[in-house]
């Protein structure tokens, strides 16, 4: 046995904690560049509010809203050619998955002078600073160092990650979260389930990521349904928080499994699809395919979501978390297939190719082997 375990980010959690934002960005810089979606933190008011919090600690802002779900390398490079000329000394990454990816992605390209496609094989050394301000529960992406972004020529979604793009501070302001429409809860919510089910599993797990997984199971049982079914109940909300950033820590150390690997292809070929819905039409196929090399690990689990023993067999309790993780997929009106989101059949064979290529990693990491062949089987299963 031999890992590392290294998380450079500090975290300050707490309901209204994006008060302190100001004052944290300011040991960086008199100039941030706030990167955030679309829609979303315009219409809570949080941007304004971010806006207005640095300027009262003076530090100016930037404002990039264009970043969209599952963001792609174009607007990555906008962004940081307007962060690289107008000579911005920090990125705030505001929003869900992908505003925050963004952010680091922009970090590293507004560095150097290539795109940020070439940083795949370009290992990069230096950033720009990296505050996140998160609103999803969710990628995890607030206190890890990864990115995932999309090339819409080839609508390949890998991810990337380099120890500069750690993110320097991460806000959690469960407050912020309480604006998630029920779809995004359900999708955000379900994504962190799977981080920890693959972190926990996993070929690289190790005795600290699962303990945070361990922590974060525990967190999931009671809140992901009730987040879901009351948006505004602080308590649920503040716990998916900390799950979300407990797994986020847990896949930096341990890494993600065939689930994500499968589901990049997914979301990279369709835009529109949410990460954690594609997930969620994917889980239960690859759970029932890892389901012997995972025995006891899925007792565990099991246990810790509350199912009950009660005379079951070994093999019966093992099972019982994938009837768990579809009811909960019921609750949370995830019970989904491939195709109720718009997958093409006849992309499924392309889709397995790519899982190797942009998420080799992931696959590596699954705790049954897996080839492409296999993967086919899983994505045809999932349809
Ligand atoms: O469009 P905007 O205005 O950004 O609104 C978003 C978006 O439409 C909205 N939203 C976010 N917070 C909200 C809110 N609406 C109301 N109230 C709020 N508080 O929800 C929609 C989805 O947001 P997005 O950021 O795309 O979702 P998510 O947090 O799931 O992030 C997904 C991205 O992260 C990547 C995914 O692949 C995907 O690209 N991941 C990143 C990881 C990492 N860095 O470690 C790991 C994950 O496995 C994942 O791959
Ligand atoms: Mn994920």
């Amino acid at each position: 046995m031999s890992f590392d375990v290294f998380n450079p980010v500090r975290i300050h959690f707490g309901n209204n904690a994006t008060l302190t934002a100001g004052k944290i960005a300011k040991k960086y810089s008199n100039l941030a560049m706030i990167i955030t979606g679309k829609t979303s933190m315009q219409k809570s008011g949080t941007l304004d509010r971010l806006v207005k919090i640095l300027k009262d600690a003076g530090v100016n802002s930037i404002i990039y809203d264009k970043i969209t779900p599952n963001p792609t390398i174009d607007e990555i490079d906008e962004a940081a050619g307007i962060a690289r000329e107008k000579g911005a000394g920090l990125i705030i990454g505001l929003g869900g998955g992908s505003p925050l990816d963004s952010a680091k992605a922009i970090a590293v390209a507004a560095k150097g002078n290539i795109p940020v496609w070439d940083y795949l094989k370009t290992p990069a050394a230096t950033a720009l600073p990296v505050i996140t301000i998160v609103s999803t529960s969710g990628t995890g992406s607030e206190v890890n160092r990864y990115s995932v972004m999309t090339n819409p020529k080839t609508k390949e979604k890998p991810g990337f990650g380099y120890e500069c793009m750690y993110p320097k501070e991460a806000i959690i302001d469960p407050e912020i979260m309480t604006s998630m429409p029920p779809y995004v809860t359900a999708a955000t919510g379900f994504d962190v389930f799977v981080h920890v089910l693959e972190a926990f599993t996993g070929k690289m797990r190790n005795a600290f990521s699962s303990a945070y997984c361990m922590q974060a199971f525990y967190l999931l049982k009671d809140n992901l349904i009730k987040a879901y079914n009351e948006p505004n109940n602080p308590e649920a909300r503040g716990n998916m928080a900390l799950a979300s950033a407990l797994a986020g820590l847990a896949i930096d150390l341990s890494g993600v499994g065939i689930i994500h690997a499968l589901e990049h292809p997914v979301s990279g070929n369709y835009p529109n699809v949410a990460h954690g819905a594609g997930l969620a039409a994917l889980t239960v196929e690859s759970m029932k395919y890892n389901l012997e090399a995972c025995k006891r690990d899925f007792m565990l689990i099991a246990h810790h979501l509350g199912v009950k023993r009660a005379g079951k067999s070994d093999d019966e309790y093992a099972y019982s978390l994938i009837e768990k993780i579809q009811e909960m997929l019921r609750a949370i009106n995830l019970n989904i297939r491939l195709k109720d989101l718009g997958v093409e059949k006849d992309r499924l064979p392309r889709m397995a190719k790519e899982a190797f290529a942009t998420m080799g990693f992931a696959a590596k990491n699954n705790p049954k082997d897996v080839d492409e062949k296999a993967a086919l089987r899983l994505l045809e299963l999932s349809y």
